[in-house]
């Protein structure tokens, strides 16, 4: 039994933001999180302003004649104008909250689990960790929009091969093996697994995605 002196350690959500250095409370709620984020990016707006010049990828467009920062953003085809945010702001958090396209998961915020993965231009990215001042020009692809010959094959074997288990990673799964495959039509067993390590299932449904890349590839050999 825990000692009534012995604090509690502090939960995810309790700690501090690494990037926007505040605590934002994502695991209260979405709504109650959006609020956070426009409250928490109106206050940090003024003080971001100043490291604009430090971005190196594209261009944030933070309009510092307006009291808030405005940013384009190019996401599954349509451009996007998000008010009020930090370009320091991780993607996911635009994605998610902002857009409303909740295809696209967090799992761990470190980039160590592949659940948030989308397209940047082609190719796949932990946008938990990629800023939204990174992402600059780029076209962001999320699973509600992916799509062509590679996506739909990867789509079907999926289906065929009844991958998924609880669900929560295969967004991420299935935009990484597309990427795969959209680069290496063909992957041996070993191009497989060196292109998915980054992206864990707490279900181990590891054997069915490899089989479903396979069968994908045949396919669109066949095609
Ligand atoms: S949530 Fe981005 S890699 Fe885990
Ligand atoms: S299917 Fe449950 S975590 Fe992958």
């Amino acid at each position: 039994m825990r000692g009534a002196g012995v604090p509690r350690p502090k939960k995810r959500h309790q700690r501090p933001h690494p990037h926007l250095g505040m605590t934002l409370g994502y695991r209260t709620g979405q709504r109650e999180f959006g609020k956070q984020v426009a409250k928490d990016v109106a206050a940090l707006c003024g003080r971001t302003a100043g490291r604009l010049e430090n971005i190196s990828r594209g261009s944030p467009r933070c309009d510092r004649n307006n009291e808030a920062c405005a940013m384009k953003l190019t996401v599954n085809g349509q451009r996007r104008v998000l008010q009020e945010v930090d370009p320091t702001m991780p993607l996911l958090w635009a994605v998610r909250d902002l857009l409303g396209l909740k295809g696209t998961k967090f799992g761990c915020g470190q980039a160590l689990c592949g659940a948030c993965t989308v397209h940047l231009d082609g190719q796949p990215i932990r946008s938990c960790q990629t800023s939204l001042a990174d992402v600059g020009d780029g076209k962001v692809t999320t699973i509600e929009a992916i799509a062509g010959r590679v996506a739909e094959a990867v789509k079907s074997a999926w289906i065929k091969n009844n991958v998924p288990q609880c669900g929560y990673c295969q967004s991420g799964q299935i935009m990484s093996a597309v990427a795969l495959l959209e680069s290496n039509p063909k992957p041996s067993r070993d191009d497989i697994n060196s292109a998915m390590s980054g992206n864990l299932c707490r279900c181990g449904t590891y054997p069915r995605i490899r089989a479903a890349i396979a069968d994908a590839s045949n396919v669109l050999e066949h095609q």
